[in-house]
């Protein structure tokens, strides 16, 4: 059987350099080294988007976010599937099951749910499921890599949780993916953790499109010359030297994250190459080189690719999914009882 290798990001908005390194980019130099062997499923999780607003028109939004997936490089063939997750119900019918296996605390746990319900009144219901129905988008295709950013390892983890917890008391039914460690070592980055690409003014953080200050991030619709001007801005520190230490230099560690990431290269290359360095303002135009011309290839790209082509992906992408899903839930529906 063919193994999967699956991943999703969200349409709400524009993406950053940091969703774009942190898991567009990984997902298209693994699909195009392993299409041959293994279905490529990438989806859209439009129905994960809706849990908060969304800039412009859903629907337009996901097929631009498709298009960013040719655009950075990515070669189609018969085992790249592109589908939306609402035109797959399996994905939420599979999430009812798993609410039904999880539990209120360990939600409660998520990370990403405390940051995204911090300070509100009132915090809908999607926001607390979200990682139970990001189970489902995993589980219903036995997916066992999923190129994520490092801020979504802990809905990986609850993942592998819940289909052990259901393989257990049901039946054997689900592949559980691969430890987070197995991930990294798959997406082969180098370094001890998953990618998390910094804020260029307060490289503590992570970049995120929420936040509104317009140096803080790099957008891929970017001006590129104007992208590596917020990269000569970055903010770094003061100890005069180059080296990969993201406690104590996280400014400095994020630039070469940047440049291994943005020019193919091995991190541990990266680091070599400029060990011993003192000038950051040598790194910063190497690195802002190296964002000018991803962005400049990439925009070019983009603008050639049609509308009509991501519609006939997803027209063929999502008769694979609804087949695969179906199958899987079936399955499930069984052990539970419901069939
Ligand atoms: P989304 O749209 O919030 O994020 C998309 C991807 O971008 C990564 N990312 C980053 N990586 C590195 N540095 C950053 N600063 C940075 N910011 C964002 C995220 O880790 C993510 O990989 N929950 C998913 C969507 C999803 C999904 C799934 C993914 C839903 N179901 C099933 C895989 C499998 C998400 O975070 O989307």
């Amino acid at each position: 059987m063919k193994s999967t290798i699956l991943t999703g990001i969200r349409a709400n908005s524009e993406l950053t350099l940091g969703n774009f390194l942190g898991a567009l980019l990984p997902m298209v130099r693994l699909a195009n080294t392993h299409s041959a062997d293994s279905h490529i499923n990438i989806f859209v999780p439009d129905l994960h988007s809706i849990i908060s607003a969304v800039d412009g028109e859903l629907q337009q939004n996901v097929i631009k976010s498709l298009k960013n997936y040719l655009a950075a490089g990515l070669t189609v063939n018969k085992n790249i599937h592109f589908y939306r997750q609402s035109r797959v119900p399996a994905h939420s019918e599979l999430c009812w099951i798993l609410n039904c296996v999880a539990s209120m605390g360990e939600l409660n746990r998520m990370t990403q749910y405390k940051d995204k319900s911090e300070g509100k009144d009132s915090v809908n219901v999607g926001i607390f499921d979200y990682p139970v129905l990001m189970a489902a988008d995993i589980l219903l295709y036995d997916a066992k890599y999923i190129p994520v950013g490092e801020d979504q390892f802990q809905h990986l983890e609850l993942t592998r949780r819940l289909a052990e917890r259901f393989n257990r008391k049901y039946n054997e039914i689900f592949t559980l993916p691969a430890e987070p460690k197995a991930q990294i070592e798959f997406m082969s980055t180098g370094g001890n953790d998953g990618i998390r690409i910094r804020d260029l003014q307060n490289p503590e953080k992570k970049m995120s499109k929420s936040n509104p200050a317009p140096n803080s991030k790099i957008m891929l619709s970017d001006e590129p010359t104007v992208a590596a001007k917020k990269i000569m801005s970055a903010t770094t520190d003061s100890l005069g030297k180059i080296q990969y230490d993201m406690f104590n230099q996280p400014g400095i560690s994020n630039l070469l994250q940047i440049e291994a990431l943005t020019t193919d290269t091995p991190l541990q290359d990266v680091i070599s190459t400029w060990a011993g360095e003192t000038h950051y303002g040598d790194l910063k135009q190497k690195v802002a080189e190296s964002v000018r011309v991803l962005l400049e290839d990439f925009q070019t790209k983009l603008a050639e690719i049609s509308d009509q082509q991501i519609l006939d992906l997803l027209e063929s992408g999502e008769i694979y999914a609804n087949e695969v899903a179906n199958q899987k839930l079936h399955e499930a529906q069984v052990a539970f009882g419901l069939r």
